[in-house]
């Protein structure tokens, strides 16, 4: 695979995701409820399709109220998290801003070890309310944002294919908690998603639930802000992927438009080639928190 044109991939929450779980074929094969396309990096590994049919179980036999069961990631898959820890940690102190910084402190992770979710949500539930929660696979849109009024933020518990470090075509569990549960660790980006879901809530046609997505991914997901001279992410898209905050260099920015962004479509399979950069965190969150609360969408 050539990771320099196809490094992360990352599709979005907000899009339909390429993993398919089907409950029909749940029922009928327990063993292959997670559809791979076949030019995913795990594609032909039987070992990896098998663990991610258990994880993806685990998330559908998983009540709400109950305690998040730990995935059974292999050794392989924690020295993956530890290759992908040693990309990020020069690139959120070059990148990050430093409200996500902050957070991050709080969650400490350990660098060797995948977190399970269980763990992450202790610590994120005492600052925000929030709590992941897992999901197996594909969440619609207005599911996956309107879950965000109630503090549960619906997340994939698989790590990306050994083979690919640096590059993974869906969300897995890095981009959930490195991206998701660490923003999820600070009360006003946390605000933020909770008033997301509300203003969800609030809209009947697909329209205005397009719009209100694509603002949720220009900016929770891959939006920027300036901190003095340098512009630093917020997003999460960008804060869990070393070659996204790399190539945020390159991009077109223009100046935080929430109307502009709603109209403004996106290609989730490359690099985002815009971003909407805010002239501080403060400007952001005051300006974001005035649209979601004021009735747009
Ligand atoms: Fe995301």
């Amino acid at each position: 695979m050539d990771v320099k044109t196809k490094q992360p991939l990352l599709s979005d929450h907000v899009d339909m995701r390429p993993v398919a779980v089907d409950a029909d074929e749940a029922i009928s094969d327990r063993n292959a409820i997670v559809q791979l396309d076949p030019d995913h990096p795990g594609f032909r590994d039987r070992e990896y399709r098998k663990r991610r049919n258990q994880i993806a179980q685990l998330a559908m036999n998983f009540q709400p109220g109950d305690q998040i069961p730990d995935a059974p990631y292999t050794a392989e898959e924690h020295h993956v998290w530890r290759t992908i820890w040693a990309a990020l940690g020069p690139a959120h102190q070059q990148h990050a801003c430093a409200e996500y910084l902050a957070s991050l402190r709080r969650l400490s992770f350990d660098p060797d070890r995948i977190p399970q979710l269980r763990e992450v949500n202790k610590k994120v539930q005492a600052i925000s309310g929030f709590r992941l929660e897992p999901v197996a696979g594909l969440v619609q849109p207005r599911v996956f944002l309107e879950n965000l009024a109630n503090g549960v933020f619906l997340c994939t518990q698989y790590i990306r294919h050994h083979s690919t470090p640096l590059y993974t075509p869906e969300p897995d569990v890095v981009h959930e908690i490195v991206g998701h549960g660490v923003t999820l660790a600070s009360e006003r980006l946390a605000e933020l998603n909770r008033l997301f879901g509300e203003a969800v809530k609030r809209t009947r046609a697909q329209d205005a639930l397009d719009r209100l997505s694509r603002v949720y991914w220009f900016t929770i997901e891959f939006g920027a802000l300036r901190e003095g001279e340098s512009v630093k992410a917020y997003g999460t898209g960008l804060l869990s992927s070393a070659g996204e905050m790399k190539e945020m260099g390159d991009a077109e920015l223009r100046a935080l438009d929430l109307e502009a962004a709603s109209r403004q479509h996106y290609d989730p399979t490359h690099f985002q080639p815009v971003l909407f950069c805010a002239d501080s965190f403060e400007q952001m969150y005051e300006t974001l928190r005035e649209y979601l609360v004021s009735g747009n969408g």
